[in-house]
């Protein structure tokens, strides 16, 4: 595995493969790398020929506030876990932006609610750096986890409008055995917060067992998850439409229950599929 910082050794490397017509696979991170992101890695590997893995921590989105500081590390860890995937180029920038960059790229609509308008100007962000991204690592095919549902539906929209030419994959989410949708920020918990940050999947797989159930009425089934959350605050508790992201009122055609909270000062999301029977 080579491991490479400067963006622009790396775009003429990618140049030099896709002259090749070699396939391009891209997962990228922004570190402190869990089985979440392993399993994005073990999806893309046998689909590609060079397989490059990303760690920045990207200032863009995070808002004024925000953990960018505190954002847990671990290149050594990281680099260990790449290697075991198989990861060909494992690519750690110390800062991805020339002086003076001034472009942004911006998906409207879609990052309307939900985390979009908790978190003003994340996502702005983060379809900057990912099409910024894009163009060092000129992938044929990219993968995004379920895990930041939103986040896949946004990239995947503007990969669509500008007509890039990647594949984008969506991976689903990966949970702990207690249930709890691994995250780089799950470092954060004490052990007592642990278990508050459980019923988070709790309070989804039970709205998801309510319609299974035969329940439809979204206002009865987030009051149920509202009761059912033990968390110090909810962000977001919503059931939406699993393509335009908008609130529906009666689950009668799968829809997505979608969660955000905070636990302490943790910030925690997640997400089920709801199925109507
Ligand atoms: P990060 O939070 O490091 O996540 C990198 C990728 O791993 C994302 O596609 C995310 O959805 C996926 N992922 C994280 N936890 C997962 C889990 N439990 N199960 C499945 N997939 C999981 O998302 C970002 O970084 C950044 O916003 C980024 C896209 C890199 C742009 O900076």
């Amino acid at each position: 595995m080579h491991i490479m910082a400067d963006p622009h050794a790396v775009q003429l490397d990618a140049l030099k493969r896709r002259a090749r017509a070699e396939s391009i696979g891209f997962v990228p991170t922004m570190g402190f790398l869990h089985s979440g992101h392993r399993s994005l890695m073990d999806l893309v590997r046998p689909r590609c020929d060079h397989l490059v893995v990303s760690i920045y921590v990207n200032p863009l989105q995070f808002c004024p506030g925000e953990d960018l500081d505190e954002y847990p590390r671990d290149p050594e860890g990281d680099a260990e876990l790449c290697s075991g995937a198989g990861v060909d180029l494992l690519f750690m920038p110390e800062t991805l932006y020339e002086p003076g960059h001034a472009s942004t790229v911006s998906v409207s609509g879609l990052t309307d609610g939900l985390c979009g308008a908790r978190r003003p100007g994340h996502f702005d962000g983060v379809t900057t750096v990912v099409s910024r991204l894009f163009g060092l690592v000129q992938p044929t095919l990219a993968v995004f986890g379920e895990k930041d549902y939103q986040q896949l539906a946004v990239i995947r929209r503007m990969t669509r409008d500008l007509a890039l030419p990647v594949e984008i994959i969506g991976a689903p989410l990966v949970r702990d055995t207690d249930g709890l949708a691994l995250s780089s920020r799950n470092k954060y918990l004490s052990a007592d917060q642990r278990i508050q940050a459980q019923s988070l999947s709790q309070t989804l797989f039970a709205i998801q067992a309510a319609v299974a159930a035969g329940n439809r009425d979204v206002r009865a089934l987030l009051a149920l998850g509202r009761t059912s959350l033990n968390v110090d605050r909810i962000d977001y508790l919503e059931i939406v439409d699993p393509d335009s992201l908008q609130p529906m009122d009666r689950v009668d055609r799968p829809a997505r229950a979608l969660v955000a909270a905070f636990v302490g000062q943790t910030r925690l999301i997640d997400n089920v599929a709801l199925c109507p029977a």
